[in-house]
């Protein structure tokens, strides 16, 4: 049997994993760093230090529970980019030098194609997997993009965000509400008791299957700055409505526009994939339209949502069993190039 290690260090967490040739997990470690609370957003610089301190013990606790050791590793699989430059330097360099040390290939993995290939994460032999070609909402706190896979290393971005992504819109609208960081969990669970129907915000007419929050991010920005003139509590009496409205809205933003791709490419099957994807609405809504339309979809388990390596083991394993390796010298992309 051949075992991939994965390692993810693009932003804030930590992870290894390991998966066996045929795609099936073995483990899959992460260390959230719950520094950047108190700051409301991510620290790069504290990002990279907590990066240095966890990456060996996730490793070894990666290959432990994994039943294995490090001279059945086949190949390391590591986060090239996207990212924040200073977090992938440290599992871009760890994961060449413990190659070196291994003498066993490299492969380097578009954190966006990991982020995809999630739904190819299995937990069993039998774990069904999407059919290519399949269309994937890719959400997440640095992204928004639609994307026809048609295999596990061809990968077409049909639209994308050109501003915000639909993360940022969540968390930027909790900040202005004084809720904690990342918001988009506190949205989501505040807006389970309110009304969806409650307040109307901006939403934006862009031509294209892409995408823009910035205008959503101003509109309700001026909604509440408008109201706390007259009544400085309005945020605190009307939490759940302003949640449940502003989650309401930016899903109708997202499912009008993947719908929209849906029909031009005539797919299938469908599937959601990134940390926004976690999210009640977007998980109901989109299982709601593939009912409608006789479409499988695919939704993530949460723990595969938000950043993890177990999505990098198995992009790496495609490329690993395609023979696509990559160069020791090769240094981490922080833009996105899918
Ligand atoms: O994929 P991810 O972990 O990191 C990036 O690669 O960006 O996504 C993080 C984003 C954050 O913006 C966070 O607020 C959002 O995913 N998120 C959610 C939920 N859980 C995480 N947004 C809405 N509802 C959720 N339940």
């Amino acid at each position: 049997m051949q075992y991939i290690l994965g390692i993810e260090s693009s932003c804030d967490d930590t992870s290894a994993a390991v998966v066996d040739q045929r795609g099936v997990l073995l483990s899959n470690v992460i260390a959230s760093q719950k520094v950047h609370e108190n700051y409301g957003g991510v620290v790069p610089e504290l990002a990279s230090r907590a990066h240095q301190q966890n990456i060996v013990p996730v490793v070894s606790e990666a290959i432990r529970q994994a039943g294995i050791s490090c001279g059945n590793i086949s190949a390391i699989a590591f986060t090239r980019g996207p990212g924040l430059p200073g977090s992938l330097h440290v599992g871009t360099s760890f994961a060449k030098g413990l190659a070196l040390a291994l003498d066993v290939p490299l492969v380097d993995v578009n954190h966006l194609h990991g982020h995809v290939l999630a739904h190819f994460i299995k937990e069993d032999e039998n774990t069904p997997v999407p059919d290519f070609p399949f269309l994937c909402l890719l959400i997440s706190g640095g992204n928004s993009q639609i994307v026809l896979v048609k295999s596990p290393n061809d990968m077409q971005i049909l639209g994308q965000t050109i501003d915000d992504a639909a993360g940022e819109a969540f968390d930027k609208c909790a900040k202005v509400m004084g809720l904690p960081y990342p918001g988009g969990p506190v949205i989501d669970s505040l807006a389970a008791q309110g009304d969806s129907s409650r307040f109307k915000f901006a939403k934006p007419h862009i031509p294209d299957l892409n995408y823009s929050f910035s205008g959503l991010k101003t509109s309700f920005l001026y909604t509440l700055r408008d109201a706390l003139k007259t009544d400085p509590q309005f945020i605190e009496n009307n939490k759940a409505d302003l949640a449940a409205s502003l989650q309401k809205t930016i899903v109708d933003i997202l499912m009008d526009k993947f719908a929209k791709a849906v029909k031009a490419t005539a797919v299938k099957t469908i599937a959601i994939s990134g940390g926004v994807s976690a999210n009640s609405a977007v998980r109901d809504v989109v299982a709601d339209y593939a009912r409608r339309h006789h479409l499988k979809a695919f939704i993530p388990k949460r723990v595969f949502t938000t950043d993890n390596a177990a999505m990098i083991a198995v992009a790496g394993l495609y490329k690993f069993l395609n023979k696509e390796f990559c160069d020791i010298t090769a240094p981490p992309f922080s833009r996105v190039h899918i």
